[in-house]
């Protein structure tokens, strides 16, 4: 059998910068930075322009993984999208982002899947990505966490709680088929539905006859609670933290590891007040863990492979290292994944 490892990263933000000000001055909501820095860690996110959507980030951060995994895009023989900003309801954004990868004009029909599992979206892409590869039906499997937040974010004062804390950006890995003695070890997923709404964004509801209520003129109508996330933060922060530490415990655990025996951490970029509790509750130094949401807000599913990239790039991530991933988000679902890279 197998192994798959992390042949490629890549990364991609759009180039207008707001910073915490800007969502005063410009958005004119009533917050200020000291607010948002104190509660999250976050100084300034990425907002795509109009016309901009999932796939077209998700572009050049494929395209960057790809390059950086010493493959043509025509190598790729799956393509695994996760998001929770999909392009259109439907079909799935995988395939648009096949399609503007070129490979239908190069006739590589290569089967697309789309993930919907919001923040932890990326390690259950990874797990099954991981999967496909160890049962030899393909060798290098493109996956994309990619997410457009700005455009359906009530960047009011009345969404405030919410809306300061996200941000737009794609990031990709290509998993290749290996026999050398390294790749992704284990990934460990976790769920509980209990909490299903308790971070949700309820744009349609589709046991409503018809799903989305219609005027006299026939339109649609929505109320301005469903078109935005609906969050409560401090059932998320708890669970965050609760889960984030018993995933990490057992994976280590799993692999007859101490949490000092790892190289480097990268936990999902929602708040960097969670991920400063999860690290002293595991006694681990700061310099071992990752993070960039001071600077992209929280890009759900493009965190992780953000940290990736970043990592590597900055040489903080050298072959041979032990590195786990972990994240928790919307369902509640979670993960962790331990890798030797
Ligand atoms: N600017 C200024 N004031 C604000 C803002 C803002 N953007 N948002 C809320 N406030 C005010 C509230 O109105 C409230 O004022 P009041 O006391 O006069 O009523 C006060 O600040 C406190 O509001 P809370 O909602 O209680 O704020 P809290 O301290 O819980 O912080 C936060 C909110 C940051 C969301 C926190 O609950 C948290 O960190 N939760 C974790 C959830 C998270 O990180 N989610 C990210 C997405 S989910 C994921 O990826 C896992």
């Amino acid at each position: 059998m197998p192994n798959a490892y992390i042949s490629g990263t890549g990364f991609f933000a759009p180039p207008r910068v707001v910073t915490n000000d800007d969502l005063r001055s410009i958005y004119g909501i009533d917050t200020n930075d000291e607010w948002i820095q104190q509660r999250s860690g976050i100084k300034e996110r990425r907002f795509a322009a109009e016309g901009v959507s999932c796939s077209d980030l998700a572009v050049p951060a494929s395209e960057q993984a790809i390059q950086r995994a010493g493959l043509q895009k025509t190598d790729i023989d799956m393509i695994v999208f996760c998001t929770l900003s999909p392009d259109q309801m439907f079909p799935g954004t995988g395939v648009y982002l096949q399609r503007k990868l070129g490979l239908c004009d190069a006739g590589r029909f290569i089967p697309c899947l789309d993930v919907r599992n919001q923040c932890s979206g990326f390690l259950y892409g990874l797990s099954t990505a991981v999967a496909l590869i160890q049962n030899g039906s393909y060798r290098h499997v493109l996956l994309v966490g990619a997410e457009v937040h700005s455009s359906a974010l009530d960047l009011t004062t009345r969404g405030r709680t919410v809306g300061v804390l996200f941000g737009d950006a794609a990031g990709a890995v290509v998993l290749s088929a290996t026999h050398e003695d390294r790749g992704v070890r284990g990934t460990y997923l976790g769920a509980d539905g209990r909490y299903a709404d308790t971070l949700s964004m309820k744009i349609w509801n589709i046991g409503n006859r018809p799903f989305i209520p219609v005027d006299a003129d026939g339109f649609g109508r929505i109320e301005p609670r469903s078109m935005y996330p609906q969050m409560d933060g401090r059932a998320v922060f708890k669970n965050a933290v609760e889960r984030l530490l018993v995933v990490l415990g057992e994976s280590l655990q799993k692999h007859n590891l101490a949490a000092n025996d790892v190289d480097l951490f990268c936990f999902h970029q929602a708040n960097l007040r969670i991920n400063e509790y999860v690290r002293d509750q595991m006694n681990v130094p700061a310099e071992k863990v990752i993070n960039n949401i001071e600077r992209y807000g929280n890009t759900t599913a493009a965190t992780l492979p953000s940290l990736l990239f970043e990592a590597e790039q900055s040489g903080r991530l050298r072959r041979g290292m032990k590195v786990v991933l972990a994240a928790f988000g919307a369902g509640f679902t979670w993960g962790c994944s331990v890798i030797d890279w």
